[in-house]
């Protein structure tokens, strides 16, 4: 038996990356899963690659920025299945790379938009239905940037301390009903976002990014899936509350890195 067998799951930002990654590990482990994305053909084409499979898939266009597009991902998969297990909210938005007094009113709200409000209203709209069924596990995607500095990233490193904090604070409240509420902190993962930061930034970027993770490398999209999997299982039965670092040992090191220097 598959470990997600006979589980509805949602997904934001499923088209690529890590997203990509969960979903397609999730519809391996049996879930029926529900991708929302703003890249529609990818998305479609996702989907059709997981249903060729022989897995359960459908795309639904879902703008995270957009309170309606969110509500409409979440009743699709209940109104399609019936139920709703997993609620992964993953999409977010990089923008950084300068200080904050550099930073525009436009972008923070962007960001926070994207980054944060997403998660709130994720939850807003799936909590309604794994109350009733009094079951659920919610996965937020942080960061390892919640947890250490880097210079030109306190927006981003905001939204993703929140997301921590908000993940704890639901695990409390909805302990009692039996939802799990969890959050993952990736290091840095070999997907589009930072294939785009390595363009943006250039220099030395690719390799700092080695040479900070204990481990000697960066972190596959895989690895965070696996991570996703484990918590939106039923082994994790008894694990909520808690933000699990798939992060290759990046915030147990110091930044200061001397060949670099
Ligand atoms: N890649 C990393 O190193 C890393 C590290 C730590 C945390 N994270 C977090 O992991 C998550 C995924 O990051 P990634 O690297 O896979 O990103 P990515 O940019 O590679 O992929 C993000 C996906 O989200 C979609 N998306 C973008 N804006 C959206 C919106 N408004 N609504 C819906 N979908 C939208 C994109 O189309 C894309 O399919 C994010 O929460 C990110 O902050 C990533």
């Amino acid at each position: 038996m598959a470990r997600l067998d006979g589980k509805t799951a949602v997904i934001t930002g499923a088209a690529d990356g890590i997203g990509h990654a969960i979903a397609e590990a999730m519809a391996r482990e049996g879930a029926h899963v529900f991708l929302g994305d703003i890249a529609d053909s990818a998305g479609e084409d996702f989907a059709a690659v997981l249903r060729a499979a022989g897995h359960r898939a459908d795309y639904v266009h879902c703008d995270v920025s957009r309170e309606a597009d969110i509500a409409g991902l979440i009743d699709s998969a209940v109104k399609k299945t019936g139920r709703l297990d997993i609620l992964v909210n993953n999409a977010a938005i990089a923008i950084g790379g300068m200080p904050v007094h550099e930073m525009t009113d436009e972008q923070w709200h962007r960001l926070m938009s994207v980054n944060l409000t997403s998660v709130f209203r994720g939850c807003k709209y799936a909590l309604p239905h794994m109350i009733a069924q009094k079951s659920g596990s919610i996965i937020n995607m942080a960061s390892a940037q919640g947890h250490i500095g880097l210079d030109g990233w306190t927006a981003y490193a905001g939204a993703k301390g929140a997301v921590m904090a908000m993940t704890r604070q639901m695990a409390v409240e909805f302990g009692p009903m039996n939802i799990r509420v969890n959050s993952i902190s990736p290091g840095t993962i070999n997907t589009p976002m930072n294939d785009r930061l390595i363009k943006e930034i250039g220099g030395n970027l690719a390799k700092a990014w080695v040479k900070m993770h204990p481990l000697g490398r960066i972190g596959e999209p895989s690895e965070v899936a696996e991570a996703a999997v484990y918590l939106a299982s039923d082994a994790a039965g008894f694990t909520t509350g808690t933000d699990l670092r798939v992060d290759g040992g990046l915030t147990a090191a110091p930044r200061y890195v001397p060949e670099l220097l």
